[in-house]
C-alpha cells in the first residue's frame, strides 16, 4: 500500500499526458485520458494516478489526508511556459499605439525603440521593483494555470543590470510558488554603448558575463536573439559555443523574422529547444525532424503583431519535430501571460487539434525546459502539478473564449489557488 497526503478526488476527466517523451505525430494527440480519475501525492511528488478501484486497493488515506472534490472538473498537468521576457519593467503602449497607426515592429526597433524602451525602463528600476513587478506576473500567470515559467534576462544588457534581472529571478523563484526556469539572454540586443561594436559586444558577453552567471549559479540556459540588425549566424555561433563551454543549455530565438539558418544550428548544437520558427526554411523543418532540439513555437507574436505568417505548425509535426507552445510575454511582440490563451491561439491560429494544443502546453513544454523528469505530466514519481478546471469537457477549453475556467491549482502538493483566488 501507498501512503499520500492529498487526494484529488473523482475527476470528470484526468488528462495525464503521459507517453514516451518528447512527443511526436500521431502520438501527440494522445493526452493520456482517464474518466473519472483519482490522483494522489506524498510529500508533493506524485504517488498514484487511476481509477476509484485502483485506487482503493493501492492507497492508505489516513487521517491527515487533504482531499480535493474533483467533481465536474478537469484535471490536467500545470502548464510549463517555457519561453518569457518577465523580469521587465515599464510597457510599450505607446509603441504599441504606432503599430496600430501601421508601424511595424522591425521598423519601431529601427528608430531606436522596440527592445531598448525596455532595456531603459529596466535599468532604472530598483531589484525590489523589478521582484514585486515580477511576483504580479507570476500570480497572474499562475492563475491561468502555469506552475512552471522560464525567464529570460536580456532588458539589462550590461553588467549590473543582468546580474539584477538573474538575482531577482532566483529571489522570487524562492518567494513564488511557480517554478522560474532562469535563462541568460544577454545576446537580446546590442546596447547604444556597444553601436556599430559588436565584436567587443561579443567579447564583453562570453569573457565578463557568461562566467559571472556561471559562478553565480543564475541560469540553467543561453539564449541568442539571431536576427537581421541584431546577431548574424556566425555571430551566434561564436556565442553559442561559449555558451556551451561555459556549461550553458542552450535556446535560440530563430527564425522570428528573418530566415539566418539559426534553427539548423540549434539541432546541430543539440539545443534544448529552437524557438519562434515563424520564417522557418525546409532545411530547419528538415534539421528539427526527430530531432531532440524542440520547436517551440510562439503563438502570441504573430497574433500581437498582426502578422499574416504563422509558424508552420503542421508541416513540423508531420515532418516528426517535437512541437511546443510558450507565450513569449513581454512588452513588445506579445504582451500575453496567460498560457490558456496561449493553448487557445494554438488551435485557432496554427490549426493544432486541442490534444496537441494541450501536450504542446505540458509535456513537451517540459522538454523544452529539460525537465521532463520532473514536470509536464502526471504520473508517479513527478511534481504534483496540477490545474482543476470547471469545463465539461477538454474541448471547451477552448471553445469558449474570455472566462478562465481554472479553478483551483495545486503546486508541489499544495493547493495554491481555490475556487480562481490565491491561497
Ligand atoms: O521574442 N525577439 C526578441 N525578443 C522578444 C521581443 C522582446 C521585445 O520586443 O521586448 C521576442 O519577440
Ligand atoms: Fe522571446
Amino acid at each position: 500500500m501507498t501512503q499520500a497526503d492529498l487526494v484529488i478526488r473523482d475527476c470528470a476527466e484526468l488528462l495525464t499526458c503521459r507517453g514516451p517523451l518528447p512527443k511526436r505525430k500521431d502520438a501527440l494527440r494522445d493526452c493520456g485520458s482517464i474518466e473519472n480519475g483519482w490522483i494522489a501525492s506524498l510529500q508533493g511528488r506524485i504517488v498514484f494516478v487511476g481509477s476509484e478501484p485502483e485506487f482503493r486497493n493501492e492507497v492508505v488515506a489516513g487521517d491527515e489526508i487533504d482531499w480535493i472534490d474533483g467533481r465536474n472538473l478537469i484535471a490536467l498537468p500545470g502548464f510549463v511556459d517555457s519561453h518569457t521576457h518577465l523580469p521587465f519593467a515599464g510597457d510599450r503602449v505607446r509603441e504599441f499605439g504606432l503599430r496600430l497607426q501601421g508601424w511595424t515592429y522591425t521598423q519601431l526597433a529601427e528608430q531606436g525603440m522596440g527592445i531598448r524602451t525596455t532595456v531603459a525602463a529596466t535599468r532604472a528600476v530598483s531589484r525590489d521593483e523589478l521582484a514585486g513587478l515580477c511576483l504580479k506576473r507570476l500570480d497572474r500567470m499562475l492563475l491561468h494555470g502555469a506552475t512552471t515559467v522560464e525567464a529570460k534576462s536580456g532588458y539589462g544588457l550590461n553588467f549590473d543590470d543582468e546580474i539584477k534581472q538573474l538575482e531577482v529571478l532566483a529571489e522570487v523563484n524562492r518567494l513564488h510558488p511557480i517554478d522560474v526556469v532562469p535563462t541568460f539572454m544577454g545576446a537580446h540586443d546590442i546596447p547604444a554603448e556597444y553601436r556599430d561594436r559588436t565584436d567587443a559586444y561579443l567579447d564583453f558577453l562570453i569573457d565578463r558575463l557568461m562566467p559571472a552567471v556561471q559562478v553565480r549559479r543564475l541560469a540553467d540556459f543561453f539564449d541568442v536573439f539571431c536576427e537581421r540588425g541584431v546577431f548574424s549566424l556566425e555571430e551566434t555561433r561564436r556565442l553559442v559555443e561559449a555558451a556551451q563551454r561555459a556549461g550553458f543549455g542552450i535556446k535560440i530565438h530563430s527564425d522570428e523574422f528573418t530566415a539566418l539558418g539559426a534553427t539548423e544550428l540549434a539541432a546541430e548544437v543539440g539545443a534544448v529547444s529552437a524557438e519562434h520558427l515563424i520564417q522557418i526554411t525546409p532545411d530547419g523543418i528538415r534539421a528539427l525532424a526527430g530531432s531532440p532540439t524542440v520547436a517551440l513555437l510562439l503563438p502570441g507574436v504573430p497574433f500581437f503583431l498582426m502578422l499574416d505568417k504563422r509558424p508552420p505548425a503542421r508541416d513540423l509535426i508531420d515532418a516528426g519535430a517535437a512541437l511546443a507552445l510558450g507565450s513569449d510575454f513581454n512588452p513588445g511582440s506579445s504582451m500575453v501571460s496567460s498560457m490558456l490563451f496561449v493553448l487557445q491561439l494554438g488551435v485557432f491560429t496554427l490549426r493544432l487539434t486541442v490534444e496537441e494544443a494541450i501536450n504542446a502546453c505540458t509535456a513537451n513544454a517540459a522538454c523544452a525546459v529539460g525537465r521532463q523528469a520532473e514536470i509536464g505530466s502526471l504520473e508517479p514519481g513527478k511534481k504534483m502539478d496540477v490545474i482543476l478546471c470547471e469545463v465539461p469537457s477538454r474541448a471547451h477549453l477552448v471553445y469558449e473564449l474570455g472566462p478562465n475556467p481554472v479553478r483551483h491549482v495545486v503546486k508541489n502538493g499544495r493547493l495554491v489557488v481555490r475556487d480562481g483566488r490565491r491561497v
